[in-house]
This record gives C-alpha cells, sequence and structure tokens, in this order.
C-alpha cells in the first residue's frame, strides 16, 4: 500500500468491516475502486491483473459493459417483485438455463449464491424422492458453501469442528484425487471409478436419496480423472439416487463447457445442476438449481416448502440474461476451451523446470491447479494441508508488488482468470510465475 490515500481507505475498512476467511484483527487487502477486462484499479492507482477472478467468479472480467448496461436497464424498469409473483426476465434468463444445460421440460430454482443452491438442491432432491430427511452422499475434499447446510456437505477442513454431517443427513467418503489416491489406485482412472464405487457402496450402506458431487473445478484442488464422473452417474442411477452436478465454480465456461458434466456428454447429465458465480459473471449475486424434467415430474404436485425474500431478484436474472448471452455471442466458452489447454501446456512445462511442482491438473478450460511439493520422489507436500507453506504466501505477495494476483489454497495455486483476458496478459502472468516460483521455491533439480 504506497500512497497515503489506499492506507487511509485500508485503516476505514479495518475499522469497520468484518472479511470472509481471515482472522479479523489480521486482516490486509487492497481497496479495490474499479477494473476493466482482467485487470482490477487499485485505491492509490495501481492496477493488478486477477489470475483468480477474484473468487473464481468474475468469468467476464470486471466492469463488462453490456453486464453494466443491462442491471441499468432493468433497474429502469423494474428492481424488484417477489419470487412469488412473475418477472419477465426471470423467466427468460430459466429458459436460457434450461436450454444450455440441455434441460428441456426442467425448471429452475433461484436463490442467491451457491451454498444456498446446494441447499435447495438437497431439499428438491429430497422432495422428489419423498423422504425429506433422506440421506446425501458427499465427498471429502470438497467444498459447497459456508452455511450450515453448505459445511455439512463439505468435505473441507477449516469447517469440520463446526458441525455434525450426519445430524444432518450428510455421509462422506474419500475424494478421486488421483496424485494421492485414497484407494491406493496409481491410475487415475482407476482411482475414479474406485471414488465412484466409494458412492455406490455408501448409498447401499445408508439408503440415501441423492448424491453430490464437484464434477471438475474445486476449491479444495480436486479435479477428479475422466472416468470419475460417467461412472458416478451409472452408480447413482442404477441405486435410483438423484445426481446433483455443483456447479458453482466449474460452470459457465471455467470448464470449457457451459457446464463441466458436459464433457462426457448428455447420457451423463446430472438430475439436478446447482450453479452461481459465473452465472452473472459475479456482477450482482445470484445462484439457481436447475432441475430436470424426471425430478420435475415428481415434485409438480408437491408443496415446495422453500423461499428467499430475495430469490429470483429482476436485478441479478438481468444481469443473468446478459452474462449468458455474452458468454454465448462473445465465444467464451470455446475460448476457455482453447486458452484452458494452452494454459495447462505452459504449467507442465514449468513443472519440468521446477521441482517443487509436484501435479499439475485441470486445463479442461480456464481452470488448473499446481500442487507444490518437498519432494517429487514421495509427493511430501510442502506443507502440511491445509496448511500454506510461508515461501507460498512470500511468493503471491511479491506476485502482487509486480502487478498481478494469483489465488492460492494450501499447497495449491489455483489459476483461473476471466475468460476475456488477453492472451499476452495470460503468457506474462505464467512468465512471473515461473520467476517467481524459481526465486522463492527452489526446491532440488527437477527429476
Ligand atoms: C463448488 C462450490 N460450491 C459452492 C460454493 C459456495 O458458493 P457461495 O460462496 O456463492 O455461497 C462455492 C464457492 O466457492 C464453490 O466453489
Amino acid at each position: 500500500m504506497p500512497n497515503p490515500s489506499a492506507r487511509a481507505a485500508h485503516a476505514d475498512e479495518a475499522a469497520s468491516v468484518l472479511h470472509s476467511w481471515c482472522v479479523p484483527s489480521t486482516w490486509q487487502a487492497p481497496t479495490v475502486v474499479g477494473g476493466d477486462g482482467a485487470w482490477l484499479q487499485l485505491e492509490g492507482g495501481a492496477r493488478v491483473l486477477d489470475m483468480s477472478s477474484l473468487a473464481e467468479c468474475s468469468h467476464l472480467g470486471h466492469q463488462h459493459p453490456r453486464l453494466v448496461r443491462a442491471i441499468a436497464e432493468q433497474a429502469q424498469r423494474l428492481c424488484f417483485v417477489t419470487n412469488q409473483w412473475g418477472a419477465r426476465v426471470r423467466a427468460e434468463l430459466a429458459e436460457e438455463l434450461l436450454t444450455v444445460s440441455g434441460f428441456a421440460g426442467g425448471r429452475v430454482f433461484f436463490t442467491l449464491a451457491g451454498a444456498d443452491a446446494n441447499e435447495n438442491a438437497v431439499k428438491i432432491a429430497r422432495l422428489a424422492s419423498g423422504q425429506p430427511r433422506g440421506a446425501v452422499v458427499a465427498r471429502e475434499r470438497s467444498y459447497h458453501g459456508a452455511t450450515f447446510m453448505g459445511m455439512a456437505l463439505s468435505g473441507d477442513a477449516r469447517v469440520r469442528e463446526w458441525v455434525d454431517p450426519a445430524a444432518l443427513g450428510v455421509h462422506h467418503v474419500p475424494p478421486p484425487y488421483a496424485y494421492r489416491c485414497p484407494f491406493g489406485s496409481t491410475s487415475d482412472d482407476d482411482c475414479g471409478r474406485a471414488a465412484a464405487a466409494a458412492v455406490a457402496a455408501k448409498i447401499d450402506q445408508t439408503g440415501a436419496v441423492a448424491a453430490i458431487a464437484e464434477p471438475n473445478a474445486g476449491t479444495n484442488g480436486i479435479v477428479p480423472p475422466a472416468s470419475y464422473w460417467p461412472a458416478l452417474r451409472r452408480a447413482t442411477r442404477e441405486r435410483g439416487a438423484w445426481l446433483i452436478a455443483d456447479e458453482v465454480m466449474s460452470g459457465f465456461g471455467r470448464c470449457g463447457r457451459w457446464f463441466a458434466w458436459q464433457q462426457h456428454g448428455a447420457a451423463h447429465a446430472p438430475d439436478l445442476i446447482s450453479c452461481a458465480k459465473g452465472l452473472t459473471g459475479a456482477a450482482l449475486p445470484l445462484g439457481a438449481v436447475i432441475v430436470s424434467a424426471a425430478v420435475y415430474d415428481k415434485i409438480a404436485d408437491r408443496m415446495l416448502n422453500t423461499g428467499l425474500t430475495y430469490c429470483g431478484h429482476p436485478l441479478a436474472c438481468a444481469a443473468g440474461l446478459a452474462a449468458v448471452q455474452t458468454y454465448r455471442d462473445e465465444g467464451l466458452i470455446e475460448r476457455s476451451r482453447r486458452l484452458g489447454g494452452w494454459m495447462l501446456q505452459r504449467l507442465r512445462a514449468l513443472q519440468q523446470r521446477h521441482a517443487v511442482i509436484g501435479d499439475v491438473r485441470g486445463g479442461d478450460g480456464l481452470f488448473a491447479v499446481i500442487e507444490l511439493v518437498a519432494d517429487r520422489q514421495t509427493r511430501t507436500p510442502l506443507a502440511p494441508w491445509p496448511q500454506m507453506p510461508p515461501a507460498l504466501a512470500a511468493l503471491l505477495a511479491a506476485a502482487r508488488t509486480r502487478g498481478v494476483s494469483f489465488a492460492a489454497r494450501g499447497n495449491l495455486i489455483l489459476l483461473a482468470p476471466p475468460l476475456v483476458i488477453g492472451e499476452d496478459e495470460l503468457a506474462g502472468a505464467i512468465d512471473l510465475l515461473d520467476e517467481l516460483i524459481g526465486r522463492h521455491l527452489p526446491t532440488e533439480q527437477a527429476r
């Protein structure tokens, strides 16, 4: 924070606001005053290239003119109407979501964000099975949100002591974490199939009515092998359990498709999709549960005991509609797929040079994970999960002073730039990462 106005803004905010996922008295972050494309404008004049789309949500970059215009125009027409009444823009967005998901004959329930999308997806799945407290299978090393049900569904070390998942009918199984396969598999695809078999066994054991999983990108750094989703789909279908795809992070092009599960084809469609983040390019808060026709058939004549005062807020739906049209008109889903493949190759080249990089995964779109290790042969983590190695914290700070913001969790660097990032900007950020890994995380020669 080089200049006095930036320092003053920071002090004001530290004196008044509680920020997420930090120790309040140690909060340290820049104040953002504007943005443009993949760039954030900071108080005091500096600019930072955003290599994480902030919270993996600003898929369209910052201040995309089409989103800003759509929100302003909707505000002129109608700011709010309750979800119990109709709003044309809400129906238009729902139709778009049913189209891009291929869920013809289904329905959309709007929420405010990702956690409540997952909560409501579980509620609707339970309603459709006629078991309001039916068991649900979820995964360790997953993240589904920070509300109490979100925490119960999540396999996230940060919140485990806060909630008893079993008390809320949630049962966890080990994840398809191929680099450190909890089932001892040595091939990625075997690990994916073993993880799906674990879900099947848990459904058999608990009589679960649903399973929830992130099909691809996730905060906890798991990117399942290609075998996982089709095997999971088969296992849940054979047992009559609904499959919920948590596409909060992976949706809207992040993994190179509208929804990440689409990589596996329509035959492997889930029964419900929860989404948020890229749904509005983060311009306004909005989540959604996209419900298949099969699920809708089961609930059509049952009381839907749910609601949020602001669900399906017209301003947020206008942003969502503009976002979907922008993804389509600017070809951003395909662009993410193309640039994501290129980014993965560049990161694999970094892996050749830096022994500290144990694994590189993702790359189906503009999402990739770099996993850092102390020893590549033994795969010893650089710090015990979920701690962040101090050298990585130093690397992130150095990158920020050089004008690039990277996201990290524990030993993981998560790359998820806006889908509109310039090719030169992306290349420059990876060059900087290369340089800073060499400087801050040197280890033995790459083997
Ligand atoms: C896969 C996934 N699900 C759910 C959530 C929770 O979304 P929100 O923070 O909007 O409640 C997140 C947030 O990072 C996520 O990545």
